[in-house]
């Protein structure tokens, strides 16, 4: 049996090379490149020619060089120790890279993703002779104070009995801790081809929301766990900043940062801001449940083609355990852009603005990865994508933002004005769509059935104040109707007691379900009482002079998320300010 193939470089264009001889490698086989033996994968065969894309800088490299395939496929190796760690597109531990290379990344370092010494307290749960198939649990090791690790049956293990199985004890991942009866060995860690996704029982229908404690997020433009969503945003208006919340506060059990191409200093700011967060429901950092991949736009871009994949594969494997995963992308701009670059050199028939035809598949395929999901423990799992895309200028006809839309339900559309404004978060609610809704409103039923009437309320208000702003452009608001000009007022508060959050206000910067309800209830509560009382007779500038409304737009810093009980009280103070109001004017 053959088990590696030698070829030789002939032709050399940038990250894409050429090599003769390799008949019988085959399509996405890994190789060795060059004397410096770097990374690369074959992503085109012809009569003997394979067309190899390098993942490391090979400036230096020189046709006539020797290219070896190994017969497999580009992989990342899945076992415990991935948490924390942070690692470039090929699954190299950037601090190992730093200790031996330096700040810069040196071509061909060889490092290990995992930990071959470390040992793990490993305690079984299955026992001899019990049956046993891919992605069945065996035992598990306890890889951080917040996830438990569980060992499986890697994919595509023939269904067996066990015939060994280790005691509980501390061993390494390379150590084998279960003998099948067809005496295949299982260990702790396995390989897994980041091009192919993992198996699992079934997809299922989405039905909770993924609970991110941003209010226009959760209440308006809900998020389904399992889904997909996409934060299209210019230049600084907070994109950045929306995933490190979402990843802060989100209710995922494990988060997988994927920072793409973005310019090395902003790269290197999260790396050293993420592993200072600290997670708010333990306390514990919040690296323990994280798994970053970073790539820069000063790395080989054929790196940042393949970071993508690398870190959905890692988020399978989480999601195979039963944990709920969120995948923040930041940017699937600067990615489509890597594409776009190597379909250049591949010479390649350019498509919209020349990114390459196949733009739209390739962004389908990994959204494709995002799902809940049965896993073959009858549990379930799921992996929700979170991707940035940083459209030029901020214009969103552009492809990649057109072509995202195609493939994600959530649509979180960052406005230059709200962010040139410091509303924050910029998330246009006239823009933004969500098309989760009925999935996750039994959840929000179960919290308050008032979730879809309050929501529809609010969103009517702040559509219809769209409208009105246009005519007030024009012969200004003096010529409005009081329960009109209440619609501006009301969607004021709106927008400054309930849209915008803060990320630095220690109380704001989070609200549980409770509170995002009972802050929409009191101003809705507030709009229709007014209503009441205008139709009454009351005049506008009257229920404007009530001290309650600056006492709602504050109301979301001034009650914290333990002290619910509290808007109870308000309410009832808001319904006896208007009683006052209506014993005057009736
Ligand atoms: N939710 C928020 N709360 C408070 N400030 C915010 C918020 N969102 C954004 N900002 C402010 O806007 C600045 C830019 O945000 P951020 O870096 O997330 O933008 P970006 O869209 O990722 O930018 P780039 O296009 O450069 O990647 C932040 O440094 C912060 O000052
Ligand atoms: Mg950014």
């Amino acid at each position: 049996m053959i088990n590696s193939v030698k070829g030789k470089i002939i032709s050399i264009n940038g990250p894409i090379i050429k090599a003769t001889g390799m008949d019988e490698a085959g399509m996405l086989d890994v190789v060795n490149v060059g004397k410096n033996e770097l990374v690369g994968e074959i992503i085109k065969l012809d009569q003997g020619i394979a067309t190899i894309q390098v993942y490391e800088d090979n400036s230096m490299m020189e046709t006539g060089e020797e290219v070896v395939s190994f017969k497999r496929p580009l992989s990342v190796l899945l076992g415990p120790g991935l948490l924390e760690g942070i690692y470039d597109g090929l699954q190299r531990p950037l601090k190992d890279i730093a200790n031996m290379t330096g700040c810069f990344i040196q071509p061909g370092v060889k490092t290990y993703p995992l930990d071959l010494k470390k040992k793990w307290h490993f305690i079984p749960i299955l026992n001899k002779n019990d049956k046993v198939s891919q992605g069945i649990k065996i035992g598990y090791v306890e890889e951080t104070e917040l996830i438990r690790h569980f060992i499986m049956i890697p994919p595509e293990v023939k269904a067996a009995k066990i015939k060994s199985i280790v005691k509980e004890g501390d061993y390494t991942i390379n150590d084998t801790i279960v003998v099948l009866d067809n005496d295949q060995e299982i260990k702790m860690c396995h390989y897994h081809p980041v091009r192919r996704s993992r198996p699992y029982l079934k997809k299922l229908t989405l039905k909770e929301p993924l609970i991110t404690g941003l209010r226009i997020i959760d209440m308006f433009y809900p998020l389904a766990k399992g889904g997909t969503a996409a934060i299209p945003g210019g230049f600084g208006t907070g994109k950045t900043m929306t995933q490190h919340s979402l990843a802060k506060w989100s209710d995922a059990d494990v988060i997988v940062y994927i920072g793409c191409g973005e310019r090395g200093n902003e790269m290197t700011d999260v790396l050293n801001e993420f592993p200072k967060l600290i997670d708010p429901k333990t306390n514990q950092p919040l690296m323990k449940r994280t798994i970053m991949i970073a790539n820069t736009s000063n790395m080989p871009v054929a790196a940042r083609e393949v970071s993508i994949y690398t870190g959905i594969t890692l988020a399978e494997y989480y999601r195979d355990m039963g944990y709920a995963v969120a995948v923040m992308a930041d940017s699937t701009s600067r990615w489509a852009e890597a594409l776009r670059e190597l379909s250049g050199r591949l010479e390649e028939m350019p498509a919209e603005e020349g990114f390459p035809a196949y733009l739209p598949s390739r962004l389908a395929e990994f959204y494709e990865r995002a799902g809940l999901i049965n896993t073959f423990n009858n549990e379930e799992g799921s992996i929700s994508i979170i991707g940035a895309v940083s459209p030029p200028g901020g214009d969103f006809s552009e492809p990649v933002t057109q072509h995202t839309k195609r493939f994600i339900r959530c649509f979180w559309a960052l406005d230059k004005n709200l962010a040139n404004a410091r509303h924050y978060p910029a998330i246009s609610w006239l823009d933004s769509y969500s098309e989760y809704l009925n999935e996750v409103m039994d959840e929000w039923y179960k919290i308050d059935s008032d979730y879809e009437n309050i929501r529809t309320e609010a969103l009517t208000i702040l559509k219809t104040e769209e409208k009105l702003n246009q005519i007030v452009k024009l012969i200004g608001p003096e010529s409005l109707p009081d329960n009109q000009r209440l619609i501006l007022l009301t969607a004021e508060m709106l927008k400054k007691g309930y849209l915008q959050q803060n990320s630095f206000d220690e109380i704001d910067m989070y609200a549980v379900p409770e509170k995002q309800i009972y802050l929409l209830k009191i101003i809705i509560e507030f709009y229709n009482l007014s209503n009441k009382a205008i139709k009454k007779g009351t005049p506008l500038v009257k229920i404007k002079e009530l001290k309650i409304i600056d006492e709602i737009n504050r109301l979301k810093s001034t009650i914290s998320n333990k002290e619910i009980v509290k808007f109870e009280e308000f309410l009832n103070n808001l319904r006896s300010s208007f009683e006052n109001l209506l014993n005057i004017y009736t």
